[in-house]
């Protein structure tokens, strides 16, 4: 028997003012993303900021629907709207944020096993890293510096392989 333990490294900051000017830009873009949210049920507003290696900025947010497990979340939204319009493009970082009248968000919320699962298959595509930066609005940040990390046993493509 192993027993095997892993770390997982990120950094954590008191608020946005205290990053670099670029990721600064980004959280107040996803912040800006929390206006398109679509979630008459949950009530809870996602917003996502992702930047290409262009430069280019691309937002999503959380969409909901009637019928539950037919809407999705705002990574998700985001991701795959990339995937569709940008298929080469090479993802440098994304800011994750929300928002909700129901209550105050004291802690950065941090994205679900679905959205993880998404990200990752980015990150390997791409062959290189994707900076993770989770938001908490007027309050902390959580910064991770590849998706890798935070989904170790993630489902990839060589379980589909004999
Ligand atoms: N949600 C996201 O947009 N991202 C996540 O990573 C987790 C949850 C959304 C889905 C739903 O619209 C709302 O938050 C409440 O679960």
């Amino acid at each position: 028997m192993n027993s095997i333990n892993l770390n997982i490294t990120f950094e954590q900051y008191a608020g946005i003012s205290e990053l670099t000017l670029a990721d600064r830009a980004l959280c107040e873009r996803s912040e800006q993303a929390l206006r398109t949210s679509y979630s008459p049920y949950s009530k809870f507003r996602v917003g996502t900021a992702i930047r290409l290696a262009s430069g280019e900025i691309i937002l999503g947010s959380n969409q909901e629907n009637l019928a539950y497990p037919s809407g999705l979340c705002a990574e998700r939204v985001a991701l795959f709207s990339i995937g569709s319009l940008y298929p080469d493009a090479v993802i440098e970082s994304m800011a994750i944020t929300a928002q909700t009248d129901n209550f105050e968000i004291l802690k950065p919320v941090t994205s679900c096993g679905g959205c993880l699962q998404v990200m990752v298959e980015f990150e390997r595509k791409q062959n290189a890293p994707i900076e993770v930066i989770f938001y908490c609005l007027n309050g902390e940040v959580l910064k991770v510096p590849s998706v890798k990390s935070l989904i170790p046993f993630a489902f990839v493509e060589d379980r589909l392989e004999r």
